[in-house]
């Protein structure tokens, strides 16, 4: 398994350019499924996920090629209805591709997806819309057999909850069905907003997406088209944590700010400076970081849960208590363990994690658990005194391309860092 040796402790300095979204290409990815011809994906990560996807589109029968950060998909061969198993398990964005391939051939196969374990991940949005639009669907031996009669009809939905995932599964489900489809309570991340982009540029009649209440009317035909994938806001928020734990100041190219608002007012907290100017982001640190009120995540545009890792292992340093409330999952602070192994003290009760602040934290042999837990680990390395040996690699290459290349042109003369196999 993958490992990371950090040697921390030493300032940032210089600029990068952050990577395009992993939530966003993979729904685009399965999105393919629904257009003729030849796609063309730009600012495509090349990440063990988008990996999997692109080797899920060539098992259904499509010609998915990788080239840099473009990526070719032409999915006019279709021929297969399921995704076997192990591709399945190998990560949770997978069960987006439900709704595309019911789209495209009026029945799928799936198993039940993978991805981090970030406690009990149900699909029962997903599975409930889906039947109201007309879906047959049953499990069998671990399997879901989901079928049309008649194909896929329009409908009004109400989620529950404004998950990531049902959005987009119903979205891709919705866009060549008969009729209209109104989804009140969508998800309103970014992410959904440039799949909606994407498919609209392919001929969809998708409206109000990023206001809560998404209306879609079928159309018969999509096109293929060239889309460029939105900036990573995560790993923005990440390379943003990594400069402040550092005491540094980094330029990080390729942002959309409006994206970002609510984790500025955070890093602002912290004594952050953030100049935002044509796409750049000028990120200042001061040499003593204030601690965090309280840092609760929530559904966009509230602070995202996937910046939580990265955000708290930064306040380990801060200079005094910060709290944080995990609203989303059940499960989302396996990180807090490894924190602690590099000399943070941090207090856990249910959703809510109290971070007392140190003035040192020491390079350790930590392991990281999921994939922003890794990202949170690297953070607190580079701000930690010594050597820190980091496991579980193989969790940060779900969402980060070449993150030590990354780092590493930040901090050329002083921070040593590496990948080998163990
Ligand atoms: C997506 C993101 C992930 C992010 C999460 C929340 C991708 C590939 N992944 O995941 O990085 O952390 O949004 O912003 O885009 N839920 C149900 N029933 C369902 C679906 C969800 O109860 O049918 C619950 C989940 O258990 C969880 C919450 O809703 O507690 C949020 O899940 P959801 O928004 O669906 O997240 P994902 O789409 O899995």
């Amino acid at each position: 398994m993958s490992r990371f040796i950090v040697s921390g402790g030493e300032r940032l300095s210089g600029e990068v350019e952050v990577q395009g979204s992993k939530n966003s290409v993979l729904p685009i990815l399965a999105a393919t499924i629904l257009t003729k011809g030849e796609n063309v994906l730009y600012n495509c990560s090349r990440l063990s996920d988008v990996i999997t996807a692109l080797k899920i589109l060539r098992y259904l029968g499509c010609n998915a090629t990788i080239q840099g950060d473009t990526v070719m998909v032409n999915t006019d061969h279709m021929c297969q209805s399921d995704i076997p198993n192990d591709l399945m398990r190998e990560m949770r964005s997978s069960i987006v591709f439900l709704g595309a391939i019911l789209s495209r051939t009026g029945k799928a196969y799936l198993g039940f997806p993978g991805g981090c374990e970030l406690g009990p991940r149900p699909i029962d949005l997903h599975l409930k819309a889906l039947k109201k639009m007309g879906a047959k669907i049953v499990e069998r031996h671990g399997v879901l057999e989901c079928t049309t009669d008649k194909g896929l009809k329009g409908a009004k939905i109400t989620l529950s909850f404004p998950s990531v995932g049902a959005t987009e599964n119903i979205i891709l489900a919705a866009v060549k069905a008969k009729g209209t489809t109104t989804i009140t309570n969508a998800a309103r991340e970014p992410e959904i907003t440039d799949l909606c982009d994407y498919l609209n540029s392919c001929g969809a009649n998708i409206y109000g997406t990023g206001e809560g209440v998404i209306v879609i009317d079928g159309v018969s035909e999509l096109y293929s088209t060239q889309h460029t994938i939105i900036p990573d806001r995560i790993v923005a928020v990440t390379l943003m944590s990594a400069a402040a734990v550092t005491h540094s100041d980094i330029c990080i190219k390729g942002v959309i700010q409006n994206h970002l608002n609510s984790v500025v007012p955070v890093f602002e907290e912290a004594g952050c400076q953030l100049d935002f100017s044509k796409g750049d982001l000028y990120f200042k640190s001061p040499k003593i970081l204030k601690p965090l009120s309280i840092v609760r995540t929530m559904p966009y545009p509230g602070f995202p849960t996937d910046a939580q890792a990265p955000v708290m292992a930064m306040s380990t340093l801060c200079d005094g208590t910060s709290v944080f409330v995990e609203s989303i999952f059940e499960n989302r602070f396996k990180h807090v363990d490894e924190l602690t192994r590099l000399g943070a003290s941090i207090s856990v009760q249910d959703k809510v994690a109290v971070v007392q602040g140190v003035k040192y934290l020491y390079g350790a042999s930590i392991e990281a658990h999921d994939l922003r837990g890794a990202a949170g680990l690297i953070v607190a390395a580079l701000g930690a005194e010594g050597t820190t040996d980091i496991g579980g690699i193989n969790f940060l290459e779900r969402g980060y391309e070449d993150f030590e290349v990354v780092l590493s042109s930040l901090a050329v003369s002083y921070t040593h860092l590496r990948a080998h196999e163990t």
